[in-house]
């Protein structure tokens, strides 16, 4: 028997039992002839104490940090207590220990606040993941993974797996291929996600699917974005949108309770992307506050903006010439000095964000007004930019203007910059939201067509559906898709799905794919339609941005057990690598 009990389960009651740990010194603290080290293992720390007869047994220092060693001895109540470890009322008077492994000294401290780097860190992961906070990081994930298939399991949902090797499948992002030696010049894609095959599950009557699945993306890499990844992903027949939303609404709140404790009450709030664009200038709006974005222009007036002629018949080129002039009240700055509004500026002139200029009005206190353009507008017209903004004395107006996406893009970074900067944005402020109504596509200005905005799966809505027949009209057809958000990360997507073949082959037109290209490429999925697809749709979570938030930590590496750099490879086992060229030969490949 290697031990009788774990290093996290000693307690006061155990006084007097003789006991037998095994696990890793954390550390090793020598005083005279006494030592003390703390032994840890997945479950805690507990304190060791080898007295003076013991002691001659640590001649020379035999014992390092992260050796592996087992201790039998005494449980005894300590003098000096701990009371920020559980295990910090006792400790082990050692009879014997043993060295069951050495160990180098490790290249950074296995501790919550380490001195390792990142790459380091990376590297070494193995050394990383003994560390608390990523151990209690991967305990949450466990748990959030079996909160999940708890509660769908209790709708009766099945876990069906479905293959790795297959062919593309289109989320907008490229492909992972692997070669098949089998077939010379022939590739797998790894599935950006299971989309097509959990449509085929319900055209075969499984009508309600779960998976909590692997999918791979090569895209670029950000905080919440890794190459591979997991899904929580999910299909059901026989509904419409409202029974999703419901159904995944309910997950969430389960979630949420196993979790955090945290009873969600009511119903998360709907908001359409429209609403989101206009009111947040994007499709994931962070509602933990307000600061909602305001348009000062009106196309009806001769001149840009909406508040009557500038002073003095002054011209003000910025907005006569802008696309659309969007404002934020900030409460709160409007004593901001010059300095910190030029720093704004500044923030906002860097590539990232890409804006010439920012103008602001500060609504003083004793109710006068105070702009950085005040050559051109009267006191009134601040007045009613201030009454449209909501502004209260206090607050500080932020006014961008210029071309409309991008002007939109930087005021939504600008609100979301202005909320951390006021901590209005905490980690433990919970505000999910669906996002409705997406448009069924987007404009890809580069490749000059339209593209699916969620997948070419997605259904439009209903009263939408003639639209189709109607190229000039795609930018306004609405689909049957939603995202649910939160704190400003869109944790899920899905949509109710295209079941029927003549609708799903004007889909692929209207993507710009011919009627051969679309049945080489989805052949298998129009046939199935052909043989009686039920309605049908779903929904998937990115399982590990689900963590993190559930976490209070941006990044989802950190909720990753091994995880992949931001140049997409693993420094540990060093991959991607070249491979030999037998291996080349056998895959009838050639590098260039
Ligand atoms: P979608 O592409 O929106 O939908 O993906 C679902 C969710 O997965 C997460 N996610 C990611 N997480 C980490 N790294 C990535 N590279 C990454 N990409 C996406 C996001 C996202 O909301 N088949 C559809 C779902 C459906 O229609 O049912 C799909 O994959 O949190």
């Amino acid at each position: 028997m290697y031990r009788s009990h774990t290093c996290g389960e000693l307690r006061l009651n155990n006084a007097g039992n003789q006991v037998t740990l095994a696990g890793w010194v954390q550390t090793v603290r020598k005083f005279g002839s006494i030592t003390f080290m703390d032994l840890r293992d997945r479950y805690g720390i507990t304190q060791l104490y080898f007295n003076e007869k013991m002691n001659p047994a640590l001649d020379g220092n035999p014992v390092g940090r992260e050796f592996v060693l087992q201790v039998t001895g005494s449980v005894l109540e300590r003098t000096n207590k701990n009371p920020k470890l559980p295990t910090g009322d006792i400790e082990i008077e050692v009879a014997d220990f043993k060295i069951l492994n050495a160990s180098a000294t490790p290249p950074f401290t296995i501790e919550d606040d380490t001195d390792g780097g990142d790459e380091l860190r990376m590297k070494y992961r193995y050394l990383d993941l003994r560390r608390p906070v990523l151990k209690r990081n991967l305990e949450l994930r466990y748990r959030v993974n079996r909160s999940v298939r708890t509660y769908l399991d209790g709708l009766g949902f099945w876990d069906i797996e479905t293959p790795y090797l297959i062919k593309s499948t289109p989320e907008g992002a490229r492909d992972f291929v692997v070669p098949s030696r089998m077939n010379p010049g022939q590739f797998y894609a790894l599935p950006q996600s299971p989309q097509t095959f959990k449509q085929l599950l319900m055209v075969s009557g499984y009508d309600k699917y779960y998976q909590v699945v692997k999918c791979f993306r090569d895209e670029d890499l950000r905080a919440d974005r890794q190459p591979e990844f997991t899904q929580i992903d999910c299909e059901m027949s026989f509904v419409e949108q409202e029974d999703v939303l419901n159904t995944f609404e309910g997950l969430f709140k389960q979630v949420f309770r196993d979790i955090k404790g945290v009873d969600i009450a009511e119903a998360f709030p709907r908001m359409t992307w429209e609403d989101g664009m206009w009111l947040y200038g994007n499709d994931k709006p962070d509602i933990r506050f307000g600061m909602t974005i305001n348009n000062l222009k009106t196309p009806l007036r001769k001149t840009a903006f909406a508040y009557g002629d500038y002073k003095d018949g002054l011209a003000f080129k910025v907005f006569d010439e802008a696309e659309t002039i969007l404002a934020i009240a900030v409460p709160g700055c409007a004593e901001y000095s010059r300095k910190q509004t030029d720093e704004l500026t500044e923030w906002l002139k860097r590539p990232q964000i890409g804006m010439n200029g920012m103008v602001f009005v500060k609504c003083n206190a004793d109710g006068t007004f105070k702009s950085s353009a005040d050559k051109f507008f009267s006191e009134d017209t601040l007045k009613a930019m201030a009454a449209q903004c909501g502004a209260t004395a206090g607050s500080l107006i932020l006014i961008l203007a210029g071309p409309e996406a991008r002007t939109r893009k930087a005021m939504s970074e600008l609100r979301l910059e202005m909320g951390n900067r006021l901590g209005l944005r905490r980690h433990d402020d919970y505000k999910p939201l669906w996002v409705i109504d997406f448009p069924l596509f987007d404009y890809d200005e580069e490749e000059n067509r339209f593209v699916a905005c969620h997948h070419p799966f997605t259904s439009p809505k209903p009263e939408h559906l003639h639209l189709m027949d109607d190229r000039s009209a795609y930018g306004s057809i609405k689909a049957n898709a939603y995202d649910i958000v939160l704190n400003g990360t869109e944790i899920g997507g899905g949509s109710i799905r295209i079941h029927q073949k003549d609708i799903q082959e004007k889909m692929f037109a209207a993507l710009g794919m011919s009627k051969e290209e679309a049945h080489e490429k989805f052949g298998f999925l129009l046939g199935a339609f052909e043989y009686g697809a039920p309605p049908h749709g779903g929904i998937a979570f990115g399982f590990d941005r689900l963590c993190s938030l559930l976490g209070g930590q941006e990044s989802i590496r950190d909720f990753i057990a091994f995880p992949k750099n931001n140049a997409g490879r693993d420094v540990m086992i060093d991959a991607p690598s070249a491979i030999d060229d037998k291996q080349l030969n056998e895959l009838k490949l050639k590098t260039l």
